[in-house]
């Protein structure tokens, strides 16, 4: 009697722990180019940026031969089906299109690889989620400048042109650039990304600014030469990650607010509402004066610009990886530019810290601020050990799924999707150690053997039952 009693009851917990993932919902992986493909000097491929960057540095590991899925594509769209994926979001290498990044060489093996994965995936129903710029910038448009040179948004919109006519009749998803506050603040910023630029507090801005008129000049592209005949949607990932206040104290909470819109509105504001964040050109203006500048380091868009910027999206794509606590930072002595202290904002470094309802908060902070079409969380995982029993993974996956799902069902934000970062194990960005793939690589077999982790099995049933458990 007594166990039939708990049996009742531990149904009727767990089925009130059961959500239904709504059949629109879409649920995906990611990759990008220069994380899994290798081959960085076959069928016609120039250097990028990332390529010289490491081999410069001589680095013990590079994306030489990554996951080799240049060669090993076909098993990378058999895994996809196999674990039921809407869709599948992977990057364009801009240098195996075009090698010295300009429409002077077209390489046609470049063009056929993509095809080839994009009629793939649809054949087997997969929904192709292009990003078209994810960090492997040409060396040569790299030397020309890169993000600091203007004439970036010229080329990249030679580029976007060549994609949109070349794919456009199979993508409904483009995504422009991902991360920009990474390659900004990373590569021009702090460093740690290439090119490795130590202009902290100048070099995040200029890269910014130049990025963000690509952006817009892309999304025009296609809506003026492609839309009429494609019907795709074209828009920017952003990485943020939520952040609460540490205290209700005025200081902190004014510090959640500078910190959002110094991470978060920084690049969504021009396009969302027109032009930075009144927070972001006001301190940094006051600082730069205090610096002796007769102007300040965040370059000014003209009226012109605002409106051009302004609307160029279809839908809101976010990254994200965790949710924080800020507070207050004291105003530093004038010292020198820093991105860090135009924010004034610390980061409370607390790894115990753990809160996944953050991000149905972030969500429906997107939606009433930005009001978007739709949001969906282009990535989100977390790194884990060399093992096949990753529970970890599950966990948070099972958490922040559950999250974005309250908040599309409860909460009525239109939240449209999810991707699981990663579909395998890759090259992040320097080491092959963090493991962000629900799918194992082998590194040290020259075959870059793939093996299914928990991960991958538990997302096969849940896209499979569309019931997320507990
Ligand atoms: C951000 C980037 O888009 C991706 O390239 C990277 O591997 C993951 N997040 C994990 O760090």
């Amino acid at each position: 009697m007594l166990k039939c009693v708990l049996l009742i009851a531990s149904l009727v917990t767990s089925s009130l722990a059961v959500k239904k993932i709504p059949d629109h919902f879409l649920l995906g992986t990611g990759t990008s180019a220069f994380q899994v493909e290798g081959a960085w000097n076959e069928g016609g491929k120039g250097p990028s940026l990332w390529d010289t960057y490491l081999h410069n540095q001589n680095a013990t590991e590079n994306g030489d031969v990554a996951c080799d899925s240049y060669h090993k594509w076909q098993e990378d769209v058999a895994n996809a089906k196999a674990l039921g994926l809407d869709f599948y979001r992977f990057s364009i290498s801009w240098p195996r299109i075009l090698p010295n990044g300009t429409l002077n060489n077209i390489n046609q093996e470049g063009i056929d690889y993509y095809l080839n994965l994009i009629q793939a995936l649809k054949a087997e129903n997969i929904e192709p989620m292009v990003t078209i710029y994810h960090w492997d910038m040409p060396q040569h448009i790299y030397e020309l400048g890169g993000f600091l040179n203007p004439q970036f948004v010229d080329y990249f919109e030679d580029f976007s042109r060549l994609v949109y006519k070349l794919y456009g009749s199979y993508i409904k998803y483009w995504l422009t650039f991902n991360e920009p506050s990474l390659i900004c603040q990373g590569g021009y910023g702090m460093g740690i990304m290439a090119p490795g630029l130590l202009l902290n507090g100048d070099g995040i801005y200029q890269c910014g600014y130049v990025l963000l008129k690509a952006h817009a000049r892309a999304y025009r592209v296609y809506d003026e030469e492609f839309r009429a005949q494609y019907n795709g949607q074209v828009g920017l990932v952003v990485n943020f990650q939520w952040a609460e206040p540490a205290s209700n104290s005025t200081l902190d909470l004014e510090a959640q607010e500078r910190y959002t819109e110094f991470e978060l509105g920084f690049w969504v504001n021009p396009i969302y509402l027109g032009n930075w964040p009144q927070v972001m050109i006001d301190r940094i203006s006051n600082r730069s004066k205090l610096e002796g500048l007769s102007r300040s380091r965040l370059p000014s868009f003209t009226q012109e610009e605002i409106e051009y910027i302004n609307g160029t999206h279809d839908f809101f794509a976010i990254n994200t990886y965790g949710v924080y606590q800020v507070k207050y930072a004291p105003e530093p002595a004038i010292s020198y530019p820093s991105y860090t202290f135009d924010l004034g904002v610390d980061i409370v470094n607390d790894t115990t810290y753990y809160n996944p309802k953050g991000v149905r908060d972030m969500v429906n902070y997107i939606s009433q601020k930005y009001q978007p079409n739709g949001i969906i969380i282009t990535e989100n995982g977390k790194p884990s050990e060399d093992t096949l029993e990753d529970m970890d993974r599950i966990n948070l996956i099972r958490d922040y799924l559950g999250n974005l799902i309250d908040a599309l069902v409860e909460d009525k934000v239109n939240v449209f999707g999810y991707s699981i970062w990663s579909l395998m194990d890759n090259f992040e960005w320097g080491s092959y150690k963090s493991k962000f793939g629900i799918i194992r690589v082998d590194f040290d077999s020259p075959n870059r053997t793939r093996t299914w982790k928990e991960s991958a099995k538990w997302y096969q049933n849940v896209i499979a039952t569309r019931i997320l458990d507990d």
